[in-house]
């Protein structure tokens, strides 16, 4: 049996933790893997995390089994943040706690594919490598249209939309709710506006990647553009992670949500989904989810928890700044949002920042913009700019 199995190359994304770690160069610079960063190159556990940690030390008498739907506090408590109150409450949608913003894509691939196994999911390139591969696990088409159009550092929103027209109806279209990786250039409001309409007027079913939530403009303003698009269709879906946004990246937790197009047809849809996780992972691990749950129980810890996530934003958005300064060629950096911006290099360049600096990113030119500090950041401008036109 498994003499018939090829060789597979390991993840090219996560292959640059182990590369960066083995380089003995004391200045190496590490802009790799999506994960936020403080000034001192660390990826701390957050103070409202720890506290709760604290607590579920002290308090928690069990470890028995939940259910395939995990912690339903979790996701009830989280909803409201991720949906906003009024979606939260509404009968139509039904969530369940998943592992991690992959385990969520994973269920929501599976639920679809359950579903009806004929409908295409569109993804707008370029998109996270990992997308495509989550979909066609599941037995999907996946699709692709144009996002990004790199020679303006802007999204081709013509191109997206003519994309949609391709599409045929009851397809599944992708969208990322905010920080877009790896372009940190998302739709405007007045175009999330348009693109609701017309995947309404189409037929289509979105699927909204919510992995970065407070990251680019702050908690609510990062949901606005998705919550424009779920009041604009009758049914939807929302992958959500806790990985970045409360630092459990290697937790593993986050959720999906099903808006169905009446409330009768949530209990059917969750149904499906319950069984669907049954059958991927049987239950979801408990302590990322019992963590979120017991920050957003107590007011104090949740207020910390926004604190402490504001501050990160701010890291960001800071060295957005300094980035955008630095060359007419990474302005629009600047105006961006979240964690990744992509360069306008090639893989020569990238190469070569990699062998003569100690400099890590993926292929692709994306950098992980959190990666940088105040002393790092003028050592990557430098080692950068004579790779930049203009
Ligand atoms: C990234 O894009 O770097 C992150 O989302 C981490 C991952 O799982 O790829």
């Amino acid at each position: 049996l498994f003499g018939r199995l090829e060789r597979q190359a390991p993840d090219a994304l996560l292959a640059i933790i182990g590369l960066h770690r083995a380089d003995p160069r004391p200045g190496k610079i590490d802009v790799g893997v999506g994960v936020y960063r403080d000034a001192t190159g660390a990826t701390p556990v957050m103070r409202a995390v720890k506290a709760a940690e604290a607590r579920l030390l002290a308090t928690q008498d069990t470890k028995s089994y939940l259910g395939p739907e995990g912690d339903q506090r979790f996701t009830d408590l989280l909803a409201p943040i991720a949906l906003g109150g009024a979606l939260a409450a509404d009968g139509r949608i039904t969530g369940v706690q998943t592992p991690g913003g992959t385990g969520a894509l994973r269920l929501a691939a599976e639920l679809i594919a359950v579903a009806d196994a004929e409908r295409a999911v569109w993804i707008g390139t370029p998109t996270w490598p990992n997308h495509a591969p989550i979909f066609r696990a599941a037995g999907l088409t996946v699709r692709t249209q144009a996002y990004y159009d790199a020679a303006q550092s802007r999204v081709d929103f013509d191109a997206f939309l003519a994309g949609l027209t391709q599409a045929r109806a009851g397809d599944v279209v992708l969208l990322h709710g905010c920080c877009h990786n790896p372009t940190g250039t998302g739709f405007a409001h007045h175009e999330w506006a348009v693109l609701a309409k017309e995947i309404a007027r189409r037929g289509l079913i979105p699927l909204v990647d919510l992995a970065y939530q407070g990251l680019g403009q702050g908690l609510e303003e990062d949901a606005a553009g998705m919550h424009v698009v779920l009041n604009g269709v009758p049914e939807a879906m929302v992958a959500y992670s806790c990985d970045k946004n409360f630092a459990l990246y290697r937790e593993r937790v986050g959720a999906l949500w099903v808006q169905a197009d009446r409330p009768a047809m949530a209990l059917p849809v969750r149904e499906n989904m319950l069984v669907l996780a049954r059958s991927l992972w049987s239950m979801p691990p408990d302590h990322g989810a019992a963590i979120v749950r017991t920050i957003l129980e107590e007011p104090a810890l949740t207020s910390d928890w926004r604190d402490e996530l504001t501050q990160m934003c701010g890291r960001i958005r800071s060295l957005r700044a300094i980035l955008g300064a630095a060359h007419p060629a990474l302005a629009p950096i600047a105006r961006q949002d979240g964690l990744f911006a992509l360069l306008p290099i090639g893989r020569e360049t990238v190469a070569a920042l990699r062998a003569e600096h100690g400099i890590y990113m993926p292929d692709s030119g994306r950098i992980n913009i959190a990666g940088l500090n105040d002393e790092t950041v003028a050592r990557f401008v430098a080692a950068l700019l004579p790779h930049l036109k203009g």
